[in-house]
């Protein structure tokens, strides 16, 4: 069995969604579950160890798939992240696309999200007396954006295509879109389409941690004429599947990069520093 505590602070974390319930090829040295105000994360979070680096890992649907999108327990995972020191996330979730030459398993790194659940989720620490209100004009952090595209650009030789900016349409699920809703999210100028952005993006911003997502595209949706069908989720775990050696080599890149000693400063979010308004310290 794994230790279940680990003494040194973790800047790093990595949160897989569905088709990424583990980095392969990645060993855990401890398996860690934080207890916050809001309830227990998702799943144990794993410490793995990258260039002597310790990183975590947090499987958002839970360690078996046991978690729906509007169930994840996103203020628990955020918080237990910045507990454990994390400061700066990779979090990684499987789309439909909404345009044409966005192609299933293209990876898109998104600048923008455009808010399409229906406020059931808790979406918000602030509150019960803690005020505060973060800017989300730009709901991602395009330092690490950079860092993910630099990465990408160096796998284009085995043939990972990666999108450089996109919107993400996050919708409530857990039903998929119906056509009219899908063709009216491409008229609003949506790239991809997922459950999983929000309130996740938000929560991040308002613990000041710097947040990037990386979209892996597993369908059309359907408001394509697709041969093999309207999405369903059969389709996303078969180019999850597909998907996974890419995956595992962009996980592999990005965290090299990261963990290089010229990035401590972006790793350590300093640059979101004091953005919540000090509500933070109530984490
Ligand atoms: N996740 C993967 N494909 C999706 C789709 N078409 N709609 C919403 N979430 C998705």
């Amino acid at each position: 069995a794994l230790p279940t505590t680990f003494d040194r602070p973790v800047h790093i974390a990595v949160i897989g969604g569905t088709g990424l319930s583990q980095i392969p090829g990645f060993v855990p040295i401890a398996s860690v579950t934080p207890t916050t105000p809001w309830g227990a994360p998702s799943s144990p979070i794993l410490i793995i160890e990258h260039a002597g680096v310790p990183i975590a890992f947090l499987a958002r649907h839970g360690a078996h798939h046991q978690i729906a999108p509007h169930e994840v327990p996103a203020r628990a995972n955020i918080a237990a992240l910045r507990s454990l020191g994390v400061r700066s996330v990779i979090a990684f979730s499987a789309v439909g696309s909404l345009q044409e030459h966005i192609k299933p398993m293209d990876f898109v790194v998104p600048d923008q999200i455009i808010d399409r659940t229906k406020g059931i989720r808790p979406f918000t620490f602030f509150e019960g007396g803690v005020v505060g209100h973060v800017g989300f004009a730009d709901p991602f952090d395009a330092k690490l954006s950079a860092i993910v595209q630099k990465c990408a650009a160096a796998m284009k030789g085995d043939g990972v295509v990666l999108h450089k900016e996109g919107t993400v349409i996050c919708m409530e699920g857990p039903q998929f879109s119906t056509r009219a809703e899908s063709n009216m999210y491409r008229s609003w100028g949506g790239s991809v389409i997922n459950m999983s952005a929000l309130p996740e993006a938000k929560l991040a911003r308002e613990a000041e941690l710097a947040y990037q997502m990386i979209c892996m595209a597993t369908d059309y949706d359907c408001w394509r004429n697709t041969e093999g069908g309207d999405v369903d989720v059969a389709m996303v775990m078969k180019y999850m599947a597909a998907n996974s050696e890419n995956a595992k080599h962009l996980v592999g890149a990005v965290l090299d990069e990261l963990c290089k000693q010229e990035n401590s400063d972006l790793v350590l979010a300093k640059h979101w520093e004091g953005s919540a308004q000090g509500a933070v310290k109530f984490m």
